[in-house]
């Protein structure tokens, strides 16, 4: 009895310190994210330049209320960060840096090794033709040791090497497998860990509730411990839709990775309310398939916008569920303005897939969540 109002009482004090000091963004709201949910897991969010700069100060609100890490949505890939063999460009890094430190943010690096937004220089010489394996070894050790090096002892940790995996288990048949094989993943690893040795490192990538690639990524994750390197957790990135990942899929790769001795990641969550193309047999340019395929251009149908919030409140639970193997759920965007998926896959739709709508306020999922005690 005695010890029932004790834990009572500590449920209580628990929820008010985790609010207390947390201005809120929302009248309706009393608490926020990372007041509420802080000590299960880091809360986080991906930022772009415009607002570590402070020049969109309503999402930096956001952000500052809501999260208690960040993640470089874009100035850290390699075609940003290190446009030329000879020239970094670490303005916009720095900034971002900065920001997470000035903030008290855990802060992630995105990423040192990915086939896309990937520096036109990396993998080729002068004529445009692949470099042999010992120049790709090369300027793949110097691009990390700068900038692991850079940030050493000031980023918590880093996705290394990102969507390098195939649906079947197979290696995507990147620049870099191209000219290095299966080598480039733990030779990546190697290297960041030699630049940091504190540094968490990461393997992310997208639908890895997909049992061809959540084996394949598990063969990895097996291959780099046998070899003795470093890797804490598994990034499933979390780009979600309306019908797709099913819940029970998403937990049972969470809980396969979770088996292979790393813990799991939330990184880039967010869920398209916007009918998939997948759905639809044939791609033709027709106006009326755009609009089908672009249908809320107005606002999001509470019929819509209902299913959303309950299936985003099923993940987070989920994401609760397993608190103690989650260690971050990071969200890829503060509000459906700036978020991605407005133009992809397709470019120019109006999406909804964030915690924040347009006019910056939290969605209904996120306020429900947001008064729920930190006991859950
Ligand atoms: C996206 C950014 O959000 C966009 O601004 C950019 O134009 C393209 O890349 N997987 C990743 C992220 O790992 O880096 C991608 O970010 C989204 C998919």
């Amino acid at each position: 009895m005695k010890r029932g109002i004790i834990t009572n009482l500590l449920v209580v004090v628990i929820f008010f310190t985790g609010c207390i000091g947390v201005p809120s963004s929302d009248s309706n709201t009393g608490n926020t994210l990372k007041g509420v949910f802080g000590d299960k897991f880091l809360i986080g969010v991906a930022v772009n330049d415009n607002q570590v700069r402070g020049k969109d100060s309503l999402s930096v609100n956001i952000i500052q209320q809501h999260f208690n890490s960040i993640v470089a949505e874009n100035c850290m890939k390699s075609a940003l960060i290190h446009p030329e063999e000879n020239r970094y460009d670490f303005e916009a890094p720095d900034a971002f840096v900065s920001f997470g430190e000035k903030n008290g943010m855990a802060i992630i690096g995105h990423c040192l090794i990915w086939h896309s937004q990937l520096a036109p220089w990396f993998c080729v010489d002068d004529k445009g033709d692949k470099v042999s394996p010992e120049v790709l070894k090369k300027r793949m050790k110097e691009h990390i040791y700068t900038i692991v090096g850079r940030y050493k002892g000031r980023i918590k940790g880093w996705d290394v090497v990102n969507e390098a995996i195939l649906e079947d288990g197979s290696y995507r048949k990147s620049p870099f497998y191209e000219i290095l094989g299966e080598e480039f993943i733990p030779l990546a690893f190697q290297y960041a860990h030699e630049a940091d040795p504190d540094a968490e490192l990461y393997y992310n990538d997208y639908g890895m509730d997909i049992p061809g690639r959540q084996e394949g990524v598990i063969r990895l994750v097996n291959q780099l411990k046998a070899r003795g390197l470093r890797i804490d957790a598994v990034g499933m990135q979390g780009h979600m839709g309306m019908t797709y990942p099913t819940l029970e899929n998403f937990e049972k790769s969470m809980l396969a990775f979770s088996s292979a001795g790393v813990k799991v990641m939330i990184t880039e969550w967010d869920m398209s309310a916007l009918p998939s193309q997948s759905q639809t047999a044939n791609i033709s340019d027709t106006v009326s398939y755009r609009k089908s395929l672009n249908p809320y251009q107005d606002i999001l149908p509470d019929s819509v916008s209902s299913v959303w919030n309950a299936r985003m409140k099923s993940f987070f639970e989920l994401f609760l569920k397993h608190k103690d193997i989650v260690t971050r759920v990071t969200v890829w965007g503060v509000s459906d303005g700036n978020s991605w998926k407005n133009n992809f896959p397709i470019r120019g739709r109006k999406d909804y897939p964030l915690l924040f709508d347009r006019n910056y306020q939290a969605k209904p999922f996120v306020k429900e969540l947001c008064t729920l005690s930190s006991d859950k």
